[in-house]
């Protein structure tokens, strides 16, 4: 049985309720974790975090669908390689692992409260599914320091009225 029809249906009645969860998502996330909020200070204009969503949504539809022949609950496929790439990419950001692992929860957490009572057993069966995929992948990967690296983007960058030429904001 796929689990990918209700994985969808859930973000389709989500949207229907409340439209883009972008705003919702991240707020969370900066609720949680207020120190990351200025990990973004490249995203002036909020593209990259919309790109990193979107990519994560996409992400996400892949772990909810049949990978093994027998449609079994293994991990590969494209959105485990793909988020396991990205918890590497992001040891590069200074993101922490453990934060970095937060973020589906997250999502999950933001598509299951707008869903309200529209969120059926088979949708919450499809996002722990997804959610169990995540973890194994993450706990399968080689470690990182863990260490968060907060930077105080006065103390590296040129004064702010200089900075575009050097750095473009996206
Ligand atoms: C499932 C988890 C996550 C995935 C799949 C993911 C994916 C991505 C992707 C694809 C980008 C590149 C966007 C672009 O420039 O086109 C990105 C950028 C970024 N992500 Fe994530 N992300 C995740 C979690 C997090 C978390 C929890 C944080 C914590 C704050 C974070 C912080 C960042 C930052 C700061 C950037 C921008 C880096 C820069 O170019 O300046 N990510 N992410």
């Amino acid at each position: 049985m796929s689990h990918l029809p209700a994985l969808e249906a859930s973000l389709e009645l989500a949207v229907t309720r409340s439209g883009d969860p972008q705003p919702a998502i991240y707020a969370r996330l900066f609720a949680l974790h207020p120190a990351m909020e200025a990990e973004f200070w490249r995203d002036g204009s909020g593209r990259i975090r919309g790109e990193m969503l979107a990519r994560s949504f996409e992400m996400v539809l892949d772990l909810a669908a049949p990978h093994a022949p027998e449609g079994g609950q293994g991990i590969g496929g494209w959105g485990s390689a793909f988020l396991g790439t990205e918890a590497v990419t992001h040891d590069a950001y200074g993101i922490p692992r453990a934060v970095f692992a937060d973020f589906l929860p997250i999502m999950a957490g933001v598509i299951r409260d707008t869903c309200g009572d529209g969120f059926t057993p088979a949708m919450a069966a499809a996002w722990d599914l997804v959610l169990d995929r995540a973890a194994a992948t993450l706990a399968a990967l080689p470690g990182s320091s863990m260490e968060a690296r907060v930077i105080d983007v006065d103390d590296v960058l040129p004064p702010r009225d200089e900075r575009g030429i050097f750095f473009p904001m996206r």
